[in-house]
């Protein structure tokens, strides 16, 4: 694993170029699993999301309109001024925090959504965020991770590796004029827990047994997890 700062540094050299090679590389499929997370949680008109690991904001621009808060953050000031800047050409009110999603600057039990599209993979200590998001979610909150993953189909992930292998470093170095990336995506996507393992952590988190959705035939995984409710209870879930 990549040291935190290392990470941040990514992100800050290839900000600009970030969102293009992201819809060039998944052939925009990045942009249709971003909504297909934000569309599954059920929330209120009046609810709060904070997406964290939020990068150029894709994620909160997906959920329907309105809500009662939007708030992204990202330790990556290159990656949230791109976001800002997004997000105020289509005037959508969001809130932007720079911080570590490690150590969120905020009380406990506030959201009622927390989200992470394709962060939680990066963070040091990926069980520490996942304890750190149930903390800010309120009792019967909604986590949503969004992840890639390699596909359990034997042919598909053959030819998923032959992608992660040798096109997505040359093409991601292409799109971006930095290959090292692109070569730390593949490594971390390789080396992450997939399915069960990574609902284990849910698990241990203290989340509710969640539901983990494959899409585009496992090449990414949308989990859905809960935070009891004071009773203990679940409270009414996706598609219920
Ligand atoms: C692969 S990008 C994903 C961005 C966005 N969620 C998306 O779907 O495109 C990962 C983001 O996580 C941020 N990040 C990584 N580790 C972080 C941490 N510990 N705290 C806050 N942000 C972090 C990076 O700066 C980067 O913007």
């Amino acid at each position: 694993m990549a040291r935190a700062s290392e990470i941040r540094e990514m992100f800050d050299t290839i900000a600009a170029r970030y969102d293009r090679a992201n819809h060039w590389l998944s052939l925009g499929l990045d942009l249709r699993w971003r909504r297909t997370m934000a569309r599954s949680l059920p929330l209120d008109a009046d609810a709060a999301v904070l997406d964290v690991c939020t990068g150029s904001g894709d994620s909160l621009l997906c959920f329907r309109r309105p809500l009662g808060l939007r708030v992204g953050l990202d330790f990556s000031r290159s990656m949230l001024t791109l976001a800002y800047r997004k997000a105020r050409r289509r005037h959508v009110a969001i809130v932007w925090v720079e911080a570590d999603a490690l150590r969120l600057p905020f009380r406990a039990e506030v959201f009622d959504a927390v989200t992470i599209a394709f962060g939680l993979r990066n963070l040091a200590d990926p069980p520490a965020g996942l304890r750190e998001f149930f903390r800010v979610l309120r009792p019967g909150g909604w986590l949503a991770v969004l992840e890639f993953t390699l596909p359990r189909w034997g042919p598909w992930r053959w030819v998923f590796g032959l992608y992660l292998n040798r096109l997505l470093p040359v093409l991601g170095g292409w799109l971006t004029g930095h290959r090292a990336p692109y070569e730390y995506l593949r490594r971390s996507i390789q080396a992450f827990p997939h399915y069960e393992a990574l609902q284990a952590w849910l698990t241990q988190a203290g989340f509710q047994p969640t539901t983990l959705r494959p899409l585009a035939g496992g090449v990414a995984t949308l989990y859905l997890a809960q935070k009891p409710d004071r009773a203990g209870r679940r409270e009414r879930g996706e598609g219920e």
